[in-house]
């Protein structure tokens, strides 16, 4: 049988990039240094990372059909990722984000349009056949559906010898009070430094234990903090920490945390140690913040 995926669910969208040197005054006319497509969201971007480092992937979210999908699609296949579960939508548009990454401080400013397109719901989940999957990560969105979705795999996993269950991750990433029900739901979950802060936590360390109780029993909770690198604790109560590993020049961080979910979820599902795929974790999303783009992370 064909290697098992990992399938990430969540945004894909089209990212116009514009590097600038100088982050731009309002109301101000300038030139940027360069301007590109990339095919961007966090689900979507964690696959690429996904298949630059050579594991199987597949992508679910959703898209309307026209010339931005068009764009998306082409590089999904340029990069070997499973699109065959998108949800095609008929009503809405394909997400745009204008993005903003200056070369001088390494920043991303993102401002995302994705408001009528509908999201993959359980129904379409439902459709899948979970025996290809070894991995699940969920970019937590629409996390009513998505709870039901993780449910359709908790029903799967019990019918399986432990071998051919699905592990799943989720990622609480923006301070929607909606998503905080995710948290436990994954066998390993990804919060980010924007929802830490929000709840006043000052540290990844000080996040991963703060949020440890609302995880279910046995699960992983991990912590990015941009150039202070990533916390985690799992089961035997143990905060591990990794270093961030800075390029020698920061050029551009979106995707960042991206590269990282997906460098650490491609680390745990071939049996490395929790401080093994936060370092590793760390180390690709440090080269990712070197580069411009993907290519070159590994
Ligand atoms: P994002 O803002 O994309 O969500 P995070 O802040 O969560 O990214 O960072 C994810 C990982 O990327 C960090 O754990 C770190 O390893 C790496 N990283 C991000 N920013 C930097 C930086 N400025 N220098 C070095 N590594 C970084
Ligand atoms: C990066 C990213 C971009 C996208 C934005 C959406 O993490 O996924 O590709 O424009 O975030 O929030």
């Amino acid at each position: 049988m064909e290697q098992k995926k990992i399938l990430c669910v969540g945004l894909v969208c089209l990212d116009i990039i514009n590097v600038v040197d100088q982050f731009p005054e309002e109301d101000t006319d300038t030139r940027c240094v360069s301007q590109r497509w990339q095919r961007g969201g966090n689900a979507s971007n964690s696959c690429t990372v996904l298949s630059l480092l050579g594991a199987p992937c597949a992508f679910m979210g959703s898209l309307a059909a026209g010339p931005i999908a068009d764009f998306i699609v082409g590089d999904f296949s340029r990069r070997g990722v499973d699109i065959s579960s998108v949800a095609w939508q008929q009503r809405g548009e394909t997400p745009c984000a204008c993005c903003i990454v200056c070369q001088k401080s390494g920043s991303r400013t993102v401002v995302l349009y994705d408001t009528n397109l509908p999201d993959v719901c359980a129904d379409d989940f439902s459709k899948l056949d979970l025996r290809q999957y070894k991995w699940i990560h969920f970019e937590g969105r629409n996390a009513d559906e998505q709870v039901k979705m993780i449910e359709q795999v908790k029903s799967f996993n019990a019918t399986q010898e432990e071998k051919n269950r699905i592990t799943v991750s989720v990622e609480i990433e923006k301070t929607r009070p909606s998503l905080y029900q995710l948290f436990p739901h994954g066998d390993v979950v990804f919060v980010s430094k924007d929802v830490a802060m929000h709840f006043g936590f000052d540290s990844a360390a000080s996040a991963v234990k703060g949020f440890y109780g609302r995880v279910k029993d046995g699960a992983v909770l991990i912590c990015a903090w941009a150039e202070k690198g990533a916390d985690a604790k799992g089961p035997d109560g143990t905060v591990l920490h990794s270093e961030a590993f800075p390029p020698e020049k920061l050029v551009d961080t979106l995707g960042a945390g991206d590269t990282f979910n997906a460098s650490v979820i491609y680390s745990l599902s071939r049996g490395g140690s929790l401080q093994e795929a936060l370092t590793f974790g760390c180390q690709i999303a440090g080269k990712k913040c070197g580069v411009h783009g993907y290519d070159g992370i590994v």
